[in-house]
């Protein structure tokens, strides 16, 4: 599937409501042929770029390398086109593999009937020619081979990412429910942030939002932190190459923007400066054990808030209802020449914030469907009574 100028097909995987923002940081990165899917973006590179895209692009979750297509309607069927495809050159008995397969077909029923089918394919043509077998090893293979069965085609592919990206590497400890890296990249990148303005994150948790956002005005590569790749224990592993763009594409970083992370609980705080520390960020973020209530923003100038307020799971509705309204009061009294960006699943106290949103997109935060809305906060802001959002 390589072409004679060593460009391929690739597949960036990202969360529901992010493949707009993946496809730029795609194109920005010199990506060609893109096309956007579901949860996906195509786009076509070669090794260098495969390597690039995986060290730079802050919403991908996985980079898929297809190696294989076929048409496909029964298991036996299956079986028989995996073994046409030479697995020795790929990988060797000395390394483990695990195989991912998704599934959107009425031919096929269970993602994990259908690798096991792929894994006794492999294992049998490396027996056949080796006497030998390499074993699985579903924790942290050395190959991870993607199935994708969409009704009768199916595509093999091998994940070039091996663990997901959004395990940037800096986070050393969780606070309750931290937001992934590449949806807290994403909302960052959704919101249009200027790189210059201030940023905050006055409910800051474990520290992503305000993470995510210093390495970006920083231009730091979200893959700087990484320990491995996938690609990193393939057969064509060029060590030199990826070496040459950690070195080319890291950048001291300088930038001046200031990065505030404020939260009610000492111990979120706590939580937010280890992994501040080990990401080297802890002169680009200033941390506050503050409620809302009582973090001020600097008076000057504007900027940007990104915020995970809690949706209210633990908490009774008046109350979570009358935060989110005393949230909307903030804005509105605090913030002004602020754009507000606000994450919650709870359309009820949503409506409480009393702010008319200026845009809105929906995102999923895990298996919560989410609103991400955007309330432009001036000088005449005008709080309503229990906004309709839908
Ligand atoms: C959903 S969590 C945010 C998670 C965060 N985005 C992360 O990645 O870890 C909501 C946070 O709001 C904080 N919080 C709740 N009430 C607050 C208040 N009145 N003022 C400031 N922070 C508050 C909680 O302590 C919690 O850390």
């Amino acid at each position: 599937m390589e072409n004679d100028n060593g460009n391929f097909k690739m597949v960036a995987k990202t969360f529901r409501g992010l493949e707009t923002v993946l496809y730029k940081e795609l194109k920005e990165l010199g990506a060609t042929d893109l096309e956007v899917g579901n949860r996906m973006v195509e786009f076509t590179g070669n090794k260098e770029f495969m390597y690039r895209a995986n060290f730079h692009l802050r919403t991908a979750l996985r980079i898929l390398k297809p190696i294989a297509d076929f048409k496909v309607i029964n298991d036996q069927q299956l079986y028989d086109k995996i073994q046409t495809i030479d697995w020795s050159t790929y990988f060797d008995l000395k390394k483990t593999f695990a195989i991912d397969s998704v599934i959107f077909s009425d031919h096929f029923s269970h993602s994990n009937f259908v690798s096991q089918r792929v894994k006794d394919a492999i294992v049998d043509q490396f027996r056949e020619k080796f006497k030998k077998r390499p074993y699985v090893d579903t924790e942290d293979p050395d190959i991870q081979i993607g199935i994708h069965i969409s009704h009768d085609l199916c595509t093999v592919s091998l994940d070039s990412s091996g663990e997901s990206l959004h395990k940037r590497g800096y986070r050393q400890i969780s606070n309750k429910a931290p937001i992934n890296e590449v949806l807290a990249a994403g909302m960052i990148l959704l919101s249009g942030w200027d790189k210059k303005s201030t940023f905050i994150d006055p409910m800051c948790g474990s520290g992503t939002l305000v993470i995510e956002a210093a390495l970006i005005a920083n231009n730091i590569p979200p893959g700087a932190y990484r320990k491995k790749f996938g690609f990193e224990t393939w057969k064509d592993f060029d060590n030199e190459l990826l070496e040459d763009i950690y070195e080319e594409d890291y950048e001291e970083p300088s930038s001046e923007v200031k990065v505030f992370g404020s939260d009610i609980s000492e111990m979120a705080i706590r939580v937010s400066k280890e992994n501040i520390s080990s990401a080297g960020l802890r002169k680009k973020i200033e941390l506050k054990i503050d409620p809302i209530e009582n973090f001020n923003p600097p008076i000057s100038g504007g900027g940007v808030v990104v915020t995970n307020p809690p949706y209210g799971e633990r908490i009774k509705i008046n109350e979570i209802n009358s935060f989110y309204k005393s949230l909307g009061d903030i804005f509105k009294n605090k913030y002004k020449g602020f754009e507000i960006w606000l994450l919650s699943n709870n359309n009820d106290a949503i409506k409480h914030v009393g702010l008319h949103p200026s845009n809105k997109v929906t995102l999923f935060n895990g298996a919560l469907e989410c609103k991400y809305l955007n309330y432009s906060i001036y000088e005449g802001s005008k709080k309503t009574k229990n906004m309709d959002i839908d």
